[in-house]
C-alpha cells in the first residue's frame, strides 16, 4: 500500500497521470470513497498518463464512457449499479476481456466482480481540510512505485 496526501484537485490529477503512465493494459482500477473525492478528476489524470487527450466527464448517465488511444480507457461509473444484471448492462464483463483500461467509479458496489488480475484499489478519503484528500493505493508494485 502507499499513501499519498493532495491539497488540491490539480494535484489529484497529476497522481492519476503518474499511475496513467505506468498501466500496461488489461489493469482494473478500482475507486472507493465517497460522493466528491475525486475520482473523475483522478481519472482525468490517468488518461493524460496513458497519452489521451480528451475531456474526460463523469459518466452518470451513460454508466460508462470510452476513450481511446495506444490502449483504450473506460470509465464506468457504479454508482446506480446493485444487481447482477445491472452490471452485466454496463457491459462490464465485455470489456474486462478487451485489454484495455477499466477505472471503476463505486466500485464499492461491484466489489464481488472486481477481478483478481492486475487489479489496483485507489481509496479516496477526506483529509484535514475541505481540499485535501488522503489517496492510498494497493496493486503491484511496478503501480505502487508509481507514487514513490
Ligand atoms: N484535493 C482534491 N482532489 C480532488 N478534488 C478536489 C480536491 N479538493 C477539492 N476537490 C473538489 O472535489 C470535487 C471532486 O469532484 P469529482 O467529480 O472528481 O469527484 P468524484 O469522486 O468523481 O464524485 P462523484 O462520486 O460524484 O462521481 C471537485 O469539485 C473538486 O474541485
Ligand atoms: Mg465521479
Amino acid at each position: 500500500m502507499v499513501e499519498v496526501v493532495s491539497i488540491s484537485p490539480e494535484q489529484t490529477e497529476r497522481f492519476g497521470e503518474l499511475l496513467g503512465a505506468a498501466l500496461t493494459g488489461g489493469e482494473t482500477v478500482a475507486y472507493f470513497g465517497g460522493l466528491g473525492m475525486g475520482k473523475t478528476r483522478f481519472t482525468a489524470g490517468l488518461a493524460k498518463g496513458m497519452g489521451i487527450s480528451a475531456d474526460v466527464s463523469s459518466p452518470t448517465f451513460s454508466l460508462v464512457h470510452e476513450y481511446r488511444g495506444e490502449k483504450t480507457l473506460y470509465h464506468f461509473d457504479m454508482y446506480r449499479i446493485s444487481t447482477f444484471e445491472d452490471l452485466c448492462s454496463t457491459g462490464f464483463y465485455d470489456y474486462l476481456d478487451w485489454g484495455g483500461v477499466l477505472a471503476v467509479e463505486w466500485s464499492e458496489n461491484i466489489e464481488n466482480a472486481l477481478p483478481e488480475e492486475k487489479l489496483i484499489r485507489i481509496e479516496i478519503s477526506r483529509g484535514e481540510n475541505d481540499d485535501s484528500r488522503i489517496l492510498r493505493m494497493s496493486g503491484d508494485s511496478i503501480y505502487e512505485n508509481s507514487w514513490r
